[in-house]
């Protein structure tokens, strides 16, 4: 059987039984390979014109794909608690936000920047989400441990900032994340990259042209704590989407 006709029954079998089901869903980072089935030539095109991308009028940092697949991921998670990593104008926070409220799902949203003078006035002063100003290089000081303890699960977890991945991921290993969680980190596909090689900020070209690399080298040490949910991650082919085996489910 292809693997296209092993993901229509999987979507049919879905539908039928109302949730995502599929065999072998959760896999070992082993298990991946770092490629993706969306040919390299589609990500320019996909990613050129992100600055004009809103949500309610507020730019919007996400690839169509990633605004296909999250809603499908919240409204089966019903999580309690989001955490992003990476603010920039509050345009994700919002639309993570409303996608809440659209699932009658009372949760707490947290989004995190180094600089929150970046955030368009309407989600500034938007009261669903918590802004909070501060650094990821030193996590611990912007979401301490003690406010942690207190966010209900399930959580999502986005990591944005393309800072400090490793410090961030065992961090957030340590304190708090918990059977049935999710974390996402975003950006890790290699030919966008790569497609990209001629953007003028080099140095942020080197820091997430290695994300991948190290979430690899990360979850091959947890190999038995974070699965890869290959329902959401290969919904639109192998890997296909600007984070590649990069939704995982804290097991
Ligand atoms: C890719 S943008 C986030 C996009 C946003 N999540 C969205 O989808 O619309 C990355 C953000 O990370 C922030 N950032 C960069 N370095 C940081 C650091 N050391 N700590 C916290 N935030 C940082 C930048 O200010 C920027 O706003």
């Amino acid at each position: 059987m292809s693997t296209q006709m092993d993901s229509r029954s999987v979507l049919q079998l879905a539908e039928s039984q109302q949730e995502p089901l599929c065999f072998n869903r959760f896999v070992k980072i082993s298990d991946r390979e770092d490629k993706c089935d969306i040919p390299r030539s589609a990500w320019r095109p996909l990613t050129e014109n992100y600055n004009l991308q809103t949500w309610k009028g507020i730019h919007l940092d996400k690839s169509p794909i990633e605004i296909a697949l999250y809603p499908m991921l919240l409204y089966e998670l019903q999580p309690k608690t989001i955490i992003e990593l990476g603010a920039l104008k509050g345009g994700s926070a919002i639309w993570l936000a409303d996608q809440l409220d659209l699932f009658s799902i009372e949760g707490c949203v947290y989004s995190v920047d180094i600089d929150l003078s970046l955030l368009n006035n309407n989600a500034r002063t938007d009261s669903r989400v918590e802004f909070l100003e501060g650094n990821c290089n030193n996590i611990s000081a912007v979401l301490p441990p003690e406010l942690l303890a207190t966010l209900a699960h399930p959580w999502l977890v986005i990591e944005d900032t393309h800072v400090n991945l490793v410090g961030v991921l065992e961090y957030f290993h340590c304190n708090g994340l918990q059977s049935g969680d999710y974390l996402i980190v975003e950006d890790t596909n290699k030919v966008m990259w790569e497609e990209w090689a001629d953007w003028d900020d080099k140095e942020l070209l080197a820091r997430v042209g290695r994300k991948l690399d190290e979430l690899r080298t990360w979850l091959t040490n947890h190999q038995n704590e974070y699965l890869v949910d290959t329902y959401y991650q290969d919904m639109y082919g192998y890997n296909g989407s600007k984070n590649w085996n990069s939704i995982l489910k804290r097991i």
